[in-house]
């Protein structure tokens, strides 16, 4: 089988995506092909001039582009409520929802405005509350995708339900893993959930490799830079998971190359903790609490 490329994503002329963190990185790459292949783009970004130099910046490479930018602070479920409100109030249903945006390895615990520790509460429950507000919008369309951009750093995450949140000690590099194994363990619950609904809900998780982003400026890990693959390429996996006819909810793609660090996309397999459907339902049940946001299918 030829190696999947952008040039393989369908037409997507009449259907909505929002992209959250799409100004820089792997967002902004999934949202200009999104955009390239006729969807309408929302560029679901914190920070205003960032985000609108980055629809700028999509304009130009994407002229016939329809695209705009919505503010949207995961760190803040105020601003999600806000976001969530807004898109349905404006544009109605949704067909393609990438849960994108993230911090990694903030070097001291921080919180966000509602007090969670910042890389669970922006990475998590951010996209938790958000793909549940917004999912009546999804469920209003056939077959309509939520996609969650992962990382293989979740093969060091541990759910620690006793210390969830690092008010004990806090460990950086462990606070990120975690966050993304609850990625992990949120799509893969959803996806069961949206089954056992009856829903066609198609709930698939993505991750990068090592990918040239902005993430890894502010960490050791800048230096070796030189080693990753593009941004073009780590969003690959993620566009696949958005975009490809044969993707079924509950699978997950990575880079195919040396230890999934780089190359075309392909199903990869998390980790066996990732499929663990009790600390999944753990983590639902504690996430509806905590955000307030529950789940409605019918
Ligand atoms: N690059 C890699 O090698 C790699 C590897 C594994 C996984 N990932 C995952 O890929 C995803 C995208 O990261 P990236 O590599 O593209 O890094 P990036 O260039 O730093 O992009 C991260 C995006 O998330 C946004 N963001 C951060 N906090 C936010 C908040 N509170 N509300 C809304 N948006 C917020 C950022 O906005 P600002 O620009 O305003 O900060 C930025 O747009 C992340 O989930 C990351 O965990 C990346």
């Amino acid at each position: 089988m030829a190696p999947w490329t952008t040039n393989d994503i369908p037409d997507l002329s009449g259907k909505t995506a929002v992209v959250t963190g799409a100004n820089s990185g792997l967002g902004y790459e999934t949202a200009r092909e999104l955009a390239r292949h006729g969807a309408h783009v929302v560029l679901a970004c914190r920070d205003e001039s960032r985000g609108t130099e980055a629809l700028q910046r999509l304009r130009g490479a994407v002229p016939e582009a329809s695209a705009e930018l919505s503010l949207l602070d995961l760190a803040d479920l105020t601003s999600v409520r806000k976001f969530a409100d807004s898109y349905a109030g404006e544009r109605g249903d949704l067909e393609i929802l990438v849960d994108n945006a993230g911090v990694m390895a903030l070097p001291g615990r921080r919180q966000t405005a509602d007090g969670f520790e910042m890389q669970f509460g922006t990475n998590h429950l951010g996209h938790f509350a958000l793909t549940g507000l917004l999912l009546p919008q999804l469920l209003a369309r056939p077959g309509s995708r939520v996609v969650a951009v992962t990382s293989f750093g979740h093969k060091v995450g541990r759910m620690n339900f006793d210390d969830l949140q690092w008010e004990r000690s806090y460990r950086k590099w462990l606070a990120y893993g975690r966050s993304k194994l609850a990625n992990l363990l949120f799509i893969f619950e959803l996806d069961r959930r949206a089954r056992a609904a009856g829903a066609t809900l198609v709930a698939t998780a993505a991750h990068p490799g090592y990918a040239d982003t902005n993430l890894q400026s502010g960490t050791s890990f800048a230096w070796s830079s030189f080693m990753a693959q593009s941004a073009a390429d780590g969003a690959l996996p993620t566009l696949y998971g958005a975009t490809a006819p044969d993707a079924r909810g509950g699978e997950f793609f990575g880079p195919s190359g040396f230890l999934q660090q780089r190359g075309t996309p392909k199903r990869v397999r998390a980790a066996r903790k990732a499929y663990d459907v009790d600390a999944a339902r753990r983590l639902w049940e504690l996430s509806e609490q905590l955000t307030g946001v529950t789940y409605q299918f019918g």
